[in-house]
């Protein structure tokens, strides 16, 4: 598997195989900051043999707005100590460290009455009808994302990954479903996107030219509200914006599907862009995912829930056992706290 297991470079991080350890919430967190649980947990993903490491979505602002108890922080100067012991951890074992940095919007269960959102239409996810925010909270919002960008550059982990797919804050801003907005964050694609791609000017302006800045953004909406038009434009305002590399998503929860859920999307966006982009979601079989990395654009992969069920499963597959993974797509890793019951 010469392409899954070969060195890829993202900016300035360099990888030393083409996989990512997709973002995954661990709902250790204890008012968002790690746990020693936490820690023990990340050394084990360290441990596994991929290139880098998204962490579970980490809130910049608002931390009691979060989607669930246990979320990460990353929303003051008190998280760069453990982000810092976080990445050195991950060097030891040459892999990189990317947070994932979020503001949940009305994709959120507590604090429900604080929920703020594009315009106050109801999540149907959540249940929640947030309020319509000012454009100085977005302001505010966008500041935020921006700080929790050079926290973690100052904290010495490789980059960042805005969080803009799954119905959070910034993907909501995206999607014409949540967005009614008539001002200049609303209507157009380019007014829709304005405040991502507003964080990641800023973000550029604050990290340098090199500094790897990843966006996770849905192709297949949870809700109407974004086209595949809409989706393949996002990516090349982000390209233009300066983002580093674009990782795709869309609905995973309930797809039983054994083979890569958006292959055909991010297929269309790599051909599209320059910087790299990243496939994710359903990725079981080594031998597939090494003829995709072959044939076409796409540049790296990211796997999340066969990484819960088998920890060892990259060294696996790098010693020449083949075999796919045996996850079963379920999901009950979610409510389990990262064991999977059928392992
Ligand atoms: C336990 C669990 C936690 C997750 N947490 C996050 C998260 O914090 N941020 C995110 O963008 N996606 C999260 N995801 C979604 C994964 O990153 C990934 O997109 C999805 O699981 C599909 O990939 P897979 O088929 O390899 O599991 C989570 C998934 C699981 C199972």
């Amino acid at each position: 598997m010469e392409h899954l297991f070969s060195p890829g470079t993202i900016g300035n991080m360099e990888m030393k195989n083409r996989i990512f350890r997709a973002a995954t919430g661990d709902a250790h967190a204890i008012e968002g900051h790690y746990t020693d649980e936490d820690f023990r947990w990340y050394e084990t993903v360290a441990d596994s043999g991929v290139g880098a490491v998204i962490t579970g979505l980490a809130y910049v602002a608002d931390y009691p707005m979060r989607d669930g108890p246990g979320m990460l922080g990353i929303y003051d100067d008190s998280f760069i100590h453990e982000y810092r012991r976080l990445a050195e951890m991950m060097h030891e074992k040459d892999t990189r460290l990317i947070p994932q940095l979020v503001h949940c919007g009305s994709n959120m269960y507590q604090s429900k009455e604080q929920a703020i959102g594009p315009s106050a239409v109801e999540n149907p996810m959540s249940g929640v009808t947030p309020v319509e925010m000012s454009e100085d909270e977005i302001e505010r919002i966008k500041e935020a994302f921006i700080r929790a960008a050079v926290r973690a550059k100052e904290a010495g982990c490789d980059g960042v990954e805005l969080h803009g797919a799954h119905g959070y804050l910034l993907h909501e801003f995206l999607s014409t479903y949540y967005n009614k907005r008539i001002d200049s964050y609303g209507g157009s694609l380019e007014n829709r996107a304005r405040l991502l791609l507003d964080i990641c000017t800023g973000i550029r302006q604050e990290t340098g030219e090199q500094f790897p800045i990843l966006v996770k953004i849905n192709c297949n909406d949870l809700v109407p509200g974004i086209t595949n038009e809409d989706f393949l434009r996002t990516g090349e305002l982000l390209q233009e914006a300066g983002a580093s590399a674009i990782e795709v998503s869309g609905r995973w929860k309930n797809n039983q599907s054994w083979h890569p859920y958006f292959l055909s999307e991010t297929k269309e966006l790599a051909e599209r862009l320059q910087i790299p982009v990243i496939l994710t979601g359903g990725i079981r079989d080594p031998l597939e995912l090494e003829q995709i990395l072959t044939d076409t654009k796409i540049a790296f992969a990211g796997l999340c829930r066969p990484l819960i069920v088998e920890p060892g499963l990259l060294k696996r597959w790098q010693g020449g056992n083949t075999a796919r993974s045996w996850c079963r797509n379920c999901s009950a890793c979610l409510t389990t706290k990262l064991v999977c019951p059928y392992r």
